[in-house]
């Protein structure tokens, strides 16, 4: 399971590159193992020049084991201890969400069918700073029971 969740975290971080939704070293992406813990793409990495040996492994606790995980790590692991039906977490930094983001907008009116049916609701996240422990959590609390969150000014 490790392996393969290494070979689908470079194969959608370059994805995720390819289609210009992460810039420079933007976004993170990361996996729940099954026995525990989870892998996560290392932190100040390009997504399209990941490899399977880079990635960072963190325990049950959430705190990583050894190496440089994402900045962002207390954001996957607050996630994924407030949901337990979650097994993958992907930020990215697609511009059209991006500018919503950052004109302060979730996606919270029934606008567009195709969103309605494949995402539903997408709320935004008050601004916190990037990397933080407050920015962890409220995301998780924003997120609640939807599929996506939008983090402001971010
Ligand atoms: P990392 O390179 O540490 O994952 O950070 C990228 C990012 O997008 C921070 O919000």
């Amino acid at each position: 399971m490790a392996d393969e969740a290494r070979r689908a975290l470079v194969t959608y971080g370059r994805r995720l590159y390819e289609k210009g939704f992460v810039a420079a070293s933007d976004g993170n992406l990361s996996v729940r193992l099954p026995g525990g813990g989870f892998l996560v793409t290392p932190t100040g990495l390009p997504k399209g020049e990941l490899s399977e040996g880079v990635m960072v492994h963190l325990n049950s606790e959430g705190h990583p084991t050894a190496g440089q995980p994402s900045s962002e790590w207390p954001m996957h692991t607050a996630i994924y201890e407030a949901r337990a039906d979650v097994s993958v977490v992907v930020h990215a930094h697609p511009p059209f969400a991006t500018a919503l983001a950052c004109a302060g907008r979730g996606i919270v009116r029934p606008v567009l069918s195709e969103v309605v049916i494949s995402l539903g609701t997408v709320p935004l996240a008050p601004f916190e700073l990037p990397s933080t422990k407050s920015l962890a959590q409220g995301v998780a609390s924003a997120l609640g029971g939807n599929a996506a969150v939008l983090l402001a000014n971010h």
